[in-house]
């Protein structure tokens, strides 16, 4: 079994193929998926997968690229929404000075003002950050009794020692398998296994051999693949420990 723990399929991209999708990606073992809302009504709709489908969960959250346009800035939605036994993690949340640096301060509200949210409904968080890991790592240090995962884990390796002596998991998707990405391949090679996920993204960072097309969550076998040529280890071994490892964060058995 493979988990897609991080991906986006309720985006118009699927609207002519989200069937098909959902089913080549049970077809290729793909057991079990997680929708990740990035705003209010991005999050409604990975719920309403959720509860469409018995091995789809969703998380819900403000995605820090639509920090500015929220009105709601105390987030009710997010404890309404959470309320729903679907619900298994706040996300994606964080930073991103990428693209727009000038509302660092209200990115790193929202961020923490998130993280408390988890920490009262007790669930972990998915953390988006771009171009700004050290401040990441800051809030998060600062906040280190609420758990979670670097999605698409951008930092180096000394970056990843540190996140997973604070209980981190690390996220891996296709970004793994473009030929010049030597961080993550190095953080791969170094990290033990128990503490990465397998993510997609979809319909983003679509990995090797399909890299520029739309991103589906059967392509995270490449993303596997790639693990297990770079730990020298068998494919089932590695997706194994993997899965349980999400399992285990996100308690997919069932919440109490
Ligand atoms: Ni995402």
């Amino acid at each position: 079994m493979i988990i897609d723990t991080h991906m986006h399929i309720y985006d118009s991209s699927y609207d002519d193929i989200r069937e098909e999708v959902i089913q080549n990606a049970l077809d290729n073992d793909v057991k079990i998926m997680i929708a990740i809302g990035c705003d209010y009504s991005t999050s409604l709709k990975a719920l309403e997968l959720a509860n469409k489908y018995p091995f789809i969960y969703c998380a819900i959250g403000l995605h820090p690229y639509e920090v500015l346009k929220e009105k709601d800035k105390d987030l009710k939605w997010i404890y309404e929404l959470a309320k729903n036994k679907k619900v298994v993690a706040i996300g994606e949340i964080g930073l991103d000075y990428y693209w727009d640096k000038s509302y660092i301060n209200e990115q790193k509200e929202m961020f923490v003002k998130q993280i408390d949210i988890a920490r009262k409904l007790n669930l972990p968080i998915i953390v988006h950050s771009r171009d700004a890991i050290s401040d990441t790592y800051n809030i998060i240090e600062s906040n280190s009794d609420v758990k979670g995962v670097i999605h698409c884990f951008p930092g180096s390796l000394e970056m990843a020692n540190r996140f997973i002596k604070l209980g981190y998991y690390l996220g891996i998707g296709g970004v793994l398998t473009f030929k010049n990405s030597k961080d993550i391949k190095n953080v791969v090679k170094n990290i033990d296994l128990k503490y990465l996920l397998s993510e997609t993204d979809s319909p983003y960072l679509t990995p090797h051999p399909y890299r520029g097309k739309l991103n589906k969550p059967e392509y995270i076998k490449y993303v596997c693949y790639e693990i297990a040529t770079i730990k020298e280890k068998g494919l089932d071994y590695v997706t194994d420990i993997l899965s349980n490892n999400a399992i285990e964060l996100f308690k997919l058995g069932g919440r109490e």
